[in-house]
């Protein structure tokens, strides 16, 4: 049963949170009693999201937001100080995963560029502005989202190193912020069923048994995750990542498939 007043009181803002894992995080967070602020380069399908939250009765407002652009992230992060009167929480959701480009031909420089100034730089330029509110607070945590393509290779080598990046800026920027009792954390998620991998049945239909927990993940199942690390029963919890994958990468399911075959344990 969802605890209704985990989050009472508290201001948030996500990014990128027009649609999938973002939408889910705004849901969860403003079902336990937050206000929430949705953001996201598609400003009209933020309005869109949040307007759904408010017909559920929940606190929502949305904001058009840009995470590569400076400024358009200092309006965002305003705006959710100037409307609820705090910040208390950031989540990170926005990204941009080019599909890989031919790395022994001829690889385009804007492609690398693109994924490293959303995914990477933009999670920076949030938590920039947001920090100096977050600490005001007394209460304040950042929960980035990074991916599995952070911890192993799963292809698409820009977005992949740019989310191993946000495991270094999380453990730097807990430890800084840390003295502020700012929380900082990330989760790092394997196979989501989200827009991401609309029309794309087959191969979620092929990934399925690498995932020792039988199913791909849900929007919810991560939203979960980062509605803890938020919450104060983390409130001991920083510089973690915490890694909601149905056991993906723990388990080498490759070589367990091997072992039976072999009439292995
Ligand atoms: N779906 C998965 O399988 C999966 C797996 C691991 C990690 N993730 C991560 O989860 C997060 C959310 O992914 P998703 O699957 O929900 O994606 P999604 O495509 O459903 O939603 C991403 C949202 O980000 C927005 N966005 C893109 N560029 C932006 C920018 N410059 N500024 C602000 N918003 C921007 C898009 O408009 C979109 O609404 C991402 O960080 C992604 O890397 C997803």
């Amino acid at each position: 049963m969802t605890d209704t007043t985990r989050f009472a009181g508290y201001g948030v803002l996500i990014t990128g949170a027009a649609r999938g894992i973002g939408a889910a995080v705004a849901r969860r967070l403003a079902e336990e009693g937050a206000r929430v602020l949705v953001t996201d380069v598609d400003g009209p399908e933020a309005e869109k999201t949040a307007s759904k939250l408010r017909e559920s009765g929940l606190t929502a407002r949305a904001s058009a937001c840009d995470v590569a652009d400076r400024a358009s992230v200092e309006a965002a992060v305003a705006h959710a100080v100037d409307t609820f009167g705090s910040l208390d929480v950031l989540v990170n959701s926005a990204a941009s995963c080019t599909p890989d480009t031919p790395l022994f031909e001829d690889g385009p420089d804007e492609a690398w560029a693109r994924d490293l100034d959303v995914t990477l730089t933009g999670t920076y330029r949030c938590c920039r502005a947001a920090l100096p509110h977050l600490a005001a607070g007394g209460r304040g945590a950042i929960v980035n989202i990074g991916s599995v393509n952070g911890l192993q290779d799963f292809g698409n080598h820009a977005y992949s190193a740019a989310k191993a990046g946000l495991g270094s800026l999380t453990r730097t920027l807990a430890g800084h912020a840390a003295s502020r009792a700012v929380r900082v954390n990330l989760v790092t998620p394997g196979t989501v069923r989200t827009s991401a991998w609309e029309g794309r049945e087959a191969e979620l239909d092929a990934i399925r048994p690498l995932y020792p927990l039988g199913r791909v993940g849900e929007p919810e199942d991560i939203a979960a995750a980062v509605a803890f690390l938020a919450s104060r029963d983390a409130a001991w919890i920083t510089g973690t990542t915490l890694t909601v994958d149905g056991g993906l990468t723990a388990v080498n399911t490759g070589f367990h498939v091997g072992t039976r075959q072999r009439g292995g344990a």
